[in-house]
């Protein structure tokens, strides 16, 4: 069987949530052990800066981050898990991209539109407190991705956009100088995979309505009592495709359980009930990981040596990459 190349990133600005584990993370693990695959899975503390200028949230998150990887069950010994600045061709490739990518591409990047028009609805100047690293932030993407060559990149919805255009910027790098770079691919989950926050839309720290992967049981408790539910009362049918409540259990629950679920809504299950069997369903596939993951963060120096030994193995990748990208592009030894 052909050897498949998975890569992603999860980006150093906040606390892993439920959502990053069933839309990246679970997956990721899942895929990683698949003789047929390798996997580059990293942390994007690079991306972090373009949003968060605080250096002690990056530095938490980052050691929350890869702990949680670790505390998961990944296997590092198999999977090459790294930080995106300990490789430094990295930030060289980035350069040699900005220098294909095109200025139209990037102004069409959602993320960087999306900034711009909230400016202009605010009555600001488009570009007020837009930096070269948002509006570049797909260049850098770019640079993550081809520098290993990788096939399929597990992301959600919104990048899905910012993997066509390094697939974009790929092609038009081997048609300028020489065929150097795979041709990456994003692969999105199926719905489930993207969870539903507390208030029913995309969970996400930038709404601000995520619950954290690792709660301890009380506040899992209470975080899953949040979650917003309307005010049928019990004994009254419920629309499970309308509820948070049970998007979030069919994330967890096998098919048939998801399946009696969907009976229980139709048949007026509680809502308080619904959450407590939830708690009950998260907690039990978490609590192992939660207690390696307490461990793990007190234990930075465990995570550090793994983290840079991934770093060892992605750049005998990287460095053999530069090699072919310099020589392509004409930059280098004179003779
Ligand atoms: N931009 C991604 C996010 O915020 C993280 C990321 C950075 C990434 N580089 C990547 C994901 C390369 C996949 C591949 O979710």
């Amino acid at each position: 069987m052909a050897m498949q190349r998975i890569l992603t990133g999860i980006t150093t600005t906040g606390t892993p949530h439920l959502g990053n584990y069933t839309g990246a993370i679970r997956p990721g693990i899942l895929a990683s052990r698949s003789e047929s695959s390798e996997s580059f899975f990293f942390l994007a503390d690079y991306h972090a800066l373009i949003k968060c200028k605080d250096p002690a949230l990056i530095r938490q998150s980052s050691k929350e981050i890869a702990a949680t990887w670790l505390a998961l069950g990944l296997d590092t010994e198999k999977a090459i898990f790294y930080r995106q600045s300990d490789i430094p061709e990295i930030g060289e490739l980035n350069w040699i991209l900005c220098c294909i990518a095109a200025k139209g591409l990037m102004n069409r990047a959602h993320a960087y539109k999306a900034v711009t028009q909230a400016n202009e609805d605010a009555g600001e100047d488009a570009d007020f407190a837009v930096t070269m690293g948002l509006f570049s932030y797909p260049v850098l993407m770019a640079a993550d991705i081809l520098m290993f060559n990788a096939q399929k990149i597990p992301v959600g919805r919104d990048q899905i956009q910012h993997v066509e255009m390094a697939r974009d910027i790929a092609q038009r790098f081997n048609h300028n100088f020489a065929d150097v770079f795979t041709l990456p691919e994003a692969v999105v989950g199926h719905d489930s995979a993207i969870l539903q926050g507390i208030d029913g839309r995309k969970m996400s720290k930038s709404y601000n309505n995520t619950i954290p992967l690792f709660l301890a049981e009380k506040p899992l408790r209470k975080a899953i009592n949040k979650i917003r539910t309307n005010l049928l009362e019990p004994g009254v049918p419920k629309d499970p495709n309308d509820s948070s409540v049970f998007q979030i259990w069919a994330a967890f629950a096998s098919v048939e359980e998801t399946a009696r679920m969907r009976r229980e809504f139709q048949a007026g299950i509680a809502w308080g009930e619904a959450k407590k069997q939830l708690f009950e369903l998260i907690n039990s596939e978490l609590s192992g990981p939660r207690d390696n993951y307490m461990r793990l963060m007190d234990e930075p120096g465990h995570i550090e040596s793994i983290l840079l030994q991934g770093a060892e193995r992605a750049k005998e990748h990287s460095g053999k990459m530069m090699c072919k990208v310099r020589e392509a592009i004409g930059i280098g030894a004179i003779c």
